[in-house]
């Protein structure tokens, strides 16, 4: 099938979205975490080779699928690995080739340059790469090249997303391409209670604290940039969207697409310049039955579930908490809370026991979750763990979090804890569809932000929205860490409470 006369073969060219489908399930199939990174990477090379280089990229994976057939390889598995052998190639061809810099920089012809470079490479070989087709796929990219976790991994520090900055010339040309959208974009002037009033009751909005990317209106830096999203779709589609200036007035887009386009580039931000903020969202309960009958997944609304939690949630979170401990420090306690079956606990006792392998940081654990199911099988973690992680004391307690009362004393009293360096709430009571009521979310931060020692930190995520936002956390004194985690696309709430 390979050659001239088929490179604009029907099945490439007119079904490639549909390739690219096949393509990012294979690379997402029971992705490690570290996994998204390259599965970021090779979707949006599909993506912007599919602008322009349309012709060649049909011709990259042209034959592929026969070939696979012939050797009775998975298909899917065969266009995928043709697809990220093409993000090394590319990777490889960056780190060696950076753009020129100086004035008139080729910005993106340079980079197309670069993609016609890699293609052709990966063509010639692709007989050959086929034949290396490993035959475990659910391993089947771990750590297979470095260079492009280096080049597209969010690093996290000190608690904080920091997006990477990519070599030739990216992230500027994308700022320039806003820039210019700014410019093309109408904007009309708008007091603060037309807007929340326009907002209505049930919203969510993407935020963009902008302070420093040289964007203006009139001359006046905007500062801030918010995109309202349908409540109604799981993508976040933008329906309308505002700047505000560094001189305190809002403007609302009437033309134009400025404020969509720059919240779908949130990846050029960190983490706390970035807010999903759900807090406006409307209350859906799921209902105690729900949670503690371990029958029902926890299939939530987006698609998501428990396989969610433990290939993105938990091991972002367990990131961002091992971020967060000094070298230097040798003791932390940690209070989980709803924290389901210790899954989570287990990650993170398990990754502070390979960062500190002398064993020198001693860590306390409390789980509590009100279904006793879900505590068995911590407590069974939690024995196993004994053996091997002694470093760590643990406790796994079934517990209603309503019936503290929202006073962080008695829980504290009850758990046997004076103060927690680090709270967890993955999917707990801040979220949606777990608490009993509009109001609870609110008071369960104030909760959280007493149960916190000086200097411990809050980390807050989970797939059902959460209902509070960075104001809420402000309104308890806390520093703000991080909002959001891009990799993942999760709201990652990482907040401090001063010494
Ligand atoms: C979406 S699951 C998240 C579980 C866990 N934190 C994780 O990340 O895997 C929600 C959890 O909240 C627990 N839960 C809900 N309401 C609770 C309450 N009032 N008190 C204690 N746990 C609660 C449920 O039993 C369930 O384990």
């Amino acid at each position: 099938m390979t050659g001239p006369g088929h490179e604009l073969d029907d099945m490439q060219l007119g079904n490639l979205a549909g390739v690219f489908d096949r393509i990012s399930t294979v690379l997402r199939r029971g992705v490690h975490v570290q996994l998204l990174t390259e599965h970021r990477a090779t979707m949006e090379l599909l993506n912007v080779s599919h602008v322009g280089q349309r012709a060649r990229l049909g011709r990259l994976f042209d034959g592929v699928e026969a070939q696979a057939r012939s050797t009775n390889d998975d298909p899917d598995v065969a266009l995928a690995w043709i697809a990220y052998s093409y993000t090394c190639e590319y990777t490889e061809l960056l780190v060696k080739n950076p753009a020129p810099t100086g004035a008139g920089a080729p910005g993106e012809p340079h980079l197309m340059e670069l993609r016609k470079q890699a293609m052709e490479n990966v063509i010639a070989q692709r007989t050959k790469l086929l034949v290396n087709l490993p035959s475990i796929t659910d391993a089947l990219f771990a750590g297979t090249d470095k260079k492009v976790s280096e080049l597209f991994k969010f690093r996290v520090a000190e608690g904080r997303g920091v997006p990477p900055q990519l070599p030739g010339g990216q992230l500027p040309a994308a700022l320039a391409s806003l820039r210019q959208n700014l410019a093309g974009s109408a904007f009309a002037p708008v007091q603060e209670a037309d807007w929340s009033d326009s907002l209505g009751p049930n919203h969510k909005i993407l935020r963009v604290d902008t302070r420093g990317s040289e964007f203006d209106l009139g001359g006046v830096p905007v500062v801030l940039v918010e995109g309202v999203l349908d409540p109604k779709l799981t993508q976040k589609t933008v329906t309308g969207g505002r700047v505000v200036l560094a001189d305190g007035t809002s403007h609302r887009q009437v033309g134009g697409n400025f404020v969509g386009n720059l919240v779908s580039q949130r990846r050029l931000y960190a983490g706390d310049q970035v807010e999903y903020d759900t807090s406006h969202m409307a209350l859906t309960l799921a209902g105690d039955a729900h949670w503690q009958g371990k029958a029902a997944d926890w299939r939530i609304d987006k698609g998501g579930n428990r396989r969610t939690y433990y290939a993105e949630v938990h091991p972002k979170i367990a990131q961002y908490l091992l971020s967060l401990v000094p070298p230097d420090r040798d003791a932390i306690t940690v209070l989980d809370i709803a924290g389901g079956n210790g899954d989570l606990a287990e990650r993170i006792i398990r990754e502070l026991g390979g960062a500190r392998p002398e064993g020198d940081l001693r860590v306390r654990y409390v789980v509590v979750d009100y279904s006793e199911d879900d505590i068995a099988v911590a407590e069974e973690r939690f024995a196993a763990l004994a053996g091997t992680h002694p470093f760590a004391k643990t406790s796994a307690l079934v517990r209603d979090v309503f019936d503290y009362e929202y006073d962080a004393g008695a829980m504290l009293n009850d758990v046997g804890l004076k103060a927690a360096d680090f709270v967890i709430n993955s999917g707990g009571l801040l979220n949606n569809q777990i608490g009993d009521d509009a109001d609870s979310p609110q008071r369960f931060a104030r909760m959280y932000a007493n149960l916190l020692a000086p200097g411990g930190y809050g980390i807050y995520s989970g797939l059902t929205p959460l209902l509070v936002d960075s104001a809420t956390h402000r309104k308890q004194g806390l520093e703000i860490r991080n909002l959001y985690d891009i990799e993942t696309e999760h709201q990652m709430h990482v907040v401090r409470r001063p010494d």
